[in-house]
């Protein structure tokens, strides 16, 4: 018969970070295109992003990130039940980084699968996970969101390769007693914007060939003045709607965690939502976009520096490629 923790509610129970020791700031980038850290601050937050070294890969630092969490956790990696790894830059395209994970860790129980969902990956990770966990299929489920961006970004392309960074978050999540932990989660997208961030070679529709790769195919294009006006609006709007979901209003929350892509988004959402400046987080000009990575690496800095406290209203908020665009309010 299957376990049902019916009226139990899923929380995360750890989490961790991990990312390359290479840096790329402003003023590298100023020596490889057309750019000013003047115009990187003022157009993004950004100041520096980290970016890995030949030889390395994804699931090193998302192993590293997961390794954290579960030890924070106190939990042997054979009690996790499912792992979930949101990605749009895999190891390879078979077998999942999931499972690359899973071997690494041990977690031998654990049914393990990548999730592609751009920025959103990790917003869409914990809304599944949320539901394995309720429903009792699960009990221990790590969501993970790793990319190493900068293997697809066009270095001669000022409008990409100011903003993308590598790196890695966890998050362990499993049942918690009381009021506690998700109240909230939703989950949308889009596919008729999918042309404003993509790569357009290097799957089946244009595989790899001598010709797509010398010609950058498999770049990320973005447009992203265009993105910018639907991701403000797409965030504001979930996230009220988790809020109103879950019995709270905006001035309730007191961390505020959005998916960094530009700082300016951020402040933008944060305005509409009239969530004090106080409690809103950001980390941009240290990682600039990680995709994926972005909110639990945010997340496991706001727990090192003692930021979510017991009964906090949290509130994360994403928008990636796709499109696609997801909130979670959880109570810490
Ligand atoms: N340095 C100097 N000038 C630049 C640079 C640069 N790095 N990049 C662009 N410009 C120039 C443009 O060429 C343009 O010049 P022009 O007016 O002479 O044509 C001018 O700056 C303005 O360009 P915009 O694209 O309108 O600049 P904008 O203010 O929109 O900033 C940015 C660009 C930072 C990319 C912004 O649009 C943004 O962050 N968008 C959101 C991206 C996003 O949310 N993506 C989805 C999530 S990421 C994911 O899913 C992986």
């Amino acid at each position: 018969m299957t376990k049902t923790n019916a009226g139990i509610n899923a929380g995360i129970l750890s989490t961790g970070r991990a990312y390359p020791e290479g840096v790329l700031t402003n003023a590298d980038l100023e020596k490889m295109v057309e750019t000013s850290d003047e115009w990187i601050t003022s157009r993004t937050g950004i100041k520096q992003r980290h970016r890995a070294a030949a030889g390395e890969y994804t699931s090193q630092f998302a192993v590293a990130a997961a390794r954290q969490a579960v030890e924070r956790a106190r939990i042997d990696a054979s009690e996790i039940d499912l792992i979930i790894c949101a990605t749009v830059t895999p190891d390879q395209i078979l077998p999942s980084t999931a499972c690359l994970i899973q071997a690494e860790l041990g977690a031998h129980n654990a049914a393990a699968f990548d999730l592609a969902a751009a920025c959103s990956g990790f917003i869409y990770g914990l809304t599944l996970a949320n539901q394995m966990i309720r429903t009792g299929q699960s009990r221990y489920a790590l969501v993970i969101g790793a990319e190493l961006l900068t293997r697809y970004v066009d270095y001669t392309d000022r409008g990409t390769c100011v903003i993308f960074g590598d790196g890695a978050g966890a998050a362990l999540l499993g049942p918690v007693e009381g009021d506690r932990g998700i109240l909230a989660a939703r989950i949308r997208s889009d596919g008729r914007y999918a042309e404003q961030l993509f790569a357009p070679g290097g799957g089946t529709r244009v595989p790899p060939t001598a010709e797509t790769l010398s010609s950058g195919m498999h770049y990320f294009k973005m447009r992203g003045n265009e993105l910018f006006k639907v991701a403000v609006r797409s965030m504001t709007d979930i996230a009220r709607e988790v809020l109103a979901e879950a019995g709270y209003g905006a001035h309730e929350v007191r961390l505020f965690v959005p998916h960094q892509a530009n700082q300016r988004i951020t402040d933008a959402v944060a305005e509409k939502l009239s969530v004090d400046s106080e409690f809103v987080y950001s980390n941009i000009a240290m990682h600039g976009n990680t995709s994926s990575a972005s909110i639990p690496i945010a997340l496991d800095e706001c727990l090192e520096q003692g930021l979510a406290k017991d009964g906090d209203l949290v509130l994360l908020v994403s928008f990636g490629g796709g499109a696609t665009w997801g909130a979670v309010a959880l109570k810490w």
